[in-house]
C-alpha cells in the first residue's frame, strides 16, 4: 500500500499546509486564513494526508445546511500521482456521508484537466461557467457538482 493516512487539519499541520498551498495556487491563502478555518468557522471541514509522517496534502470544504463546497484541495507536486487526492476527496465525501450533506459542488479552472479528471471519477458533473472567475488571469471556471451524495 501507499502509507498514506488521512487525519483532522490541526494548527500545527498549518505550516505544511503553506507550503504545499504556495506551490499549488497562483493566489495561496494566508495564514490567517487556515487558522481561522480550524479555530472559529464552525462550517469548515479539512483533512491532511500523511505518507510516512510527511504532510504532503490537505483539503477541505465547507458545509452550509445541507450543502458541500469544496474550498481546496492540494497535494504537493512532488508526491502527486500516488493516490493523495483520491484519499483526500473520498474522506471530504465521507464527512458527507456522516453529516448528511446530499449535494457536493466546487469551481474549478477550465485548464485544470488533472483536477476536472479527479471529481469526474467521484461523479462530479460539469453544470455551469462563471466567467473570468479567477482574479489572477481571468480564467473562466467550470462549476462541478455531485448530488445524492
Ligand atoms: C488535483 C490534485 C489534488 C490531484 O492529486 P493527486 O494526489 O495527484 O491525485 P491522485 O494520484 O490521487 O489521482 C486521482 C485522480 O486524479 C486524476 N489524475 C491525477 N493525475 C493525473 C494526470 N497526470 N493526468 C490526468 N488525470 C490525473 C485521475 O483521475 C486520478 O485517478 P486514478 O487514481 O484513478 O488515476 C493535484 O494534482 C494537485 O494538487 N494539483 C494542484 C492543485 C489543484 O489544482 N487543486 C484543485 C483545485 S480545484
Amino acid at each position: 500500500m501507499n502509507n498514506i493516512e488521512i487525519l483532522s487539519l490541526k494548527l500545527e499541520h498549518v505550516d505544511s499546509v503553506l507550503k504545499i498551498d504556495a506551490l499549488s495556487f497562483p493566489t495561496p491563502w494566508s495564514r490567517e486564513s487556515f487558522e481561522r478555518e480550524i479555530e472559529i468557522n464552525k462550517f469548515a471541514r479539512y483533512v491532511v494526508a500523511k505518507k510516512d509522517g510527511i504532510l504532503i496534502g490537505y483539503a477541505g470544504m465547507w458545509l452550509i445546511l445541507d450543502e458541500g463546497h469544496i474550498t481546496n484541495i492540494a497535494v504537493h507536486p512532488e508526491y502527486r500521482g500516488i493516490g493523495a487526492g483520491n484519499l483526500l476527496l473520498e474522506a471530504l465525501i465521507e464527512i458527507c456521508h456522516t453529516e448528511l450533506i446530499t449535494s457536493l459542488t466546487l469551481e474549478v479552472r477550465k485548464s485544470n484537466l488533472v483536477a476536472q479528471n479527479l471529481y469526474k471519477k467521484y461523479g462530479f458533473l460539469e453544470q455551469g461557467i462563471r466567467k473570468e472567475y479567477y482574479g489572477d488571469n481571468k480564467e473562466d471556471a467550470v462549476i462541478m457538482w455531485k448530488h445524492n451524495v
